[in-house]
């Protein structure tokens, strides 16, 4: 019995090390393709990468931000949207100041979009909306247009869930509900309010994935949302509205992961071609793990 208890301790301490020192720095793109009737064909294919969570700070050193930029650049993508939560301390603003001078270095040939998280109200609030800002590529209650031809689609930006207005109804007051609607929402409790605007998808992180998913079961025993089923991935809500919650890069509460990598995102639009489904978007968890550290 003492041996068994032996074996087991040295596996958790084990699991423990790789938790704490390697998992957390596994960074993976996953494709994740979603499928829509009401795309325009001009954007079938158009890829979107997400950055979320970065949280950098206390063990999420300048070095690895570094990389985290170099690795969404080379991935080429159409789009980069940043879904928040760029640093992790309280009442701080250096870190708030460092890592938008690297979120500026983000470049994508149709543009890249910002919304803050709540741990960038936490770190200075004025601060954070104004950097934001100054980006110039702020989408927080407001919207931006992508043109392909004479066919437009639309990304816009909620406010923070916890610390911000949504703002949702406020920045598509003006867009047609017959545009194709993509809505950055840090928190996707955000899907979960109720809007009299049309959106065809949210994208989300917060979540962080959990940060530890049980094995074999697909559990994420912590997940900071009212939601439970905002996990990771896409999901609905209730209105049949898809969500994309990313798993995110960063950490909080504890500096672990297990099994649940950090990652840079792809989600990939595709045109639904067969009308004989009436749903409007169909996900299919197409996944192509294409690079790690
Ligand atoms: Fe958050």
């Amino acid at each position: 019995m003492k041996i068994f208890f032996k074996r087991v301790a040295i596996i958790c301490f084990i699991v423990l090390l790789y938790s704490t020192f390697i998992e957390r720095y596994l960074l993976l793109t996953n494709e994740n393709e979603i499928e829509y009737e009401n795309l325009p064909p001009e954007f079938d294919g158009i890829k979107i990468l997400v950055i979320s969570d970065l949280h950098y700070g206390f063990l999420m050193p300048e070095l690895w931000i570094k990389y985290i930029i170099h690795r969404a650049n080379s991935y080429n993508p159409d789009i980069i949207v940043g879904v928040g939560d760029y640093v992790k301390k309280r009442n701080f603003s250096e870190e708030l100041k460092v890592v938008w001078t690297y979120l500026n270095q983000l470049h994508a040939r149709e543009g890249v979009y910002f919304v803050n998280g709540n741990h960038d109200h936490w770190a200075n609030e004025p601060l954070a909306l104004e950097l934001l800002e100054k980006s110039s590529n702020s989408v927080r209650h407001k919207y931006k247009i992508i043109s392909r031809g004479d066919k437009q689609i639309i990304v816009a930006g909620a406010g923070d869930f916890w610390e911000d207005e949504l703002g949702i109804d406020k920045a598509l007051m003006n867009v047609s509900s017959k545009t194709f609607t993509i809505v950055l929402a840090h928190n996707p409790d955000s899907a979960d309010i109720v809007q009299n605007s049309h959106v065809d998808l949210f994208i989300s992180g917060h979540t962080h994935g959990g940060q530890v998913i049980l094995p074999f079961f697909g559990i994420t025993p912590v997940i900071p949302v009212n939601n439970k089923n905002y996990n990771y991935g896409f999901k609905k809500n209730s209105q049949g509205t898809s969500i994309f919650i990313s798993k995110g890069i960063g950490w909080s509460i504890l500096p672990l992961r297990f099994n649940c990598f950090p990652e840079l995102p792809v989600i990939i639009l595709k045109r639904k071609k067969s009308f004989e489904q009436n749903s409007r978007a169909i996900p299919s968890f197409k996944i192509n793990v294409f690079a790690t550290l």
